[in-house]
């Protein structure tokens, strides 16, 4: 068993990439919500876990929870054997490394085991979701339409229009070179 701890302050459509791709490979996996009592996050942990959980039913070895405290401690209580965390980019890299490093000093028989989402996926993170959503910005290609429902919900920002196609102008049928080489 796996868990995937981190914030999900808002799930993107990264973190659901990355969601499939470990429940192909670990028979269960928790995606754990850290309860941070440091951080004033957009949406609350309940808010987080039901969106999770609305997101992944379609998965039977995938469920959602919360914890407090270190990761280390909650994968312990599970008996967890690794802990699933996403590499985007090489700047995600140094941070990821010296935490995989710090709860291996922590807890020895722990594993990270580091996926990659999707490479369309690699740019999006909450934070950039939370900022374009909150200045009316469109985030429909980054966060499934569930989030982005209730994004426009939190900001009170109306859908997005839709870009129509820009008309190219047409050459008329007279002015139209005749095409002579085959
Ligand atoms: O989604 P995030 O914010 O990048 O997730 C970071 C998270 C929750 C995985 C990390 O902050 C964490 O593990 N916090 C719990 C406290 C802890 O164990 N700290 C020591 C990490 S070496």
């Amino acid at each position: 068993m796996a868990i995937y701890p981190g914030s999900f302050d808002p799930p993107t459509k990264g973190h659901l990439d990355l969601i499939a791709r470990g429940s192909r490979i670990f028979d269960e996996l928790v995606v754990a919500i850290l309860r941070n009592p440091d951080k004033t996050p957009l949406f609350s942990v309940e808010e987080r876990k039901e969106m999770i959980e609305l997101l992944t039913s379609g998965y039977k070895n995938v469920r959602v929870d919360t914890f407090e405290g270190l990761t280390v401690d909650y994968a312990t209580r599970l008996r967890a054997t690794a802990v699933l965390r996403g590499i985007r980019a090489i700047s995600d890299y140094e941070y990821e490394l010296q935490m995989a490093l710090m709860n291996r000093k922590l807890q020895p028989t722990l594993e990270t085991v580091f996926m990659m989402p999707a490479e369309h996926y690699s740019y999006v993170s909450s934070r950039l979701v939370r900022e374009i959503a909150a200045m009316g910005g469109p985030v429909g290609a980054l966060v499934p339409g569930l989030i982005e429902q209730r994004l426009r919900a939190k900001f009170k920002t109306a859908a997005p229009e839709k870009k129509s196609r820009a008309k190219l102008p047409q050459p008329s049928k007279r002015g139209r070179k005749r095409n002579t080489q085959s």
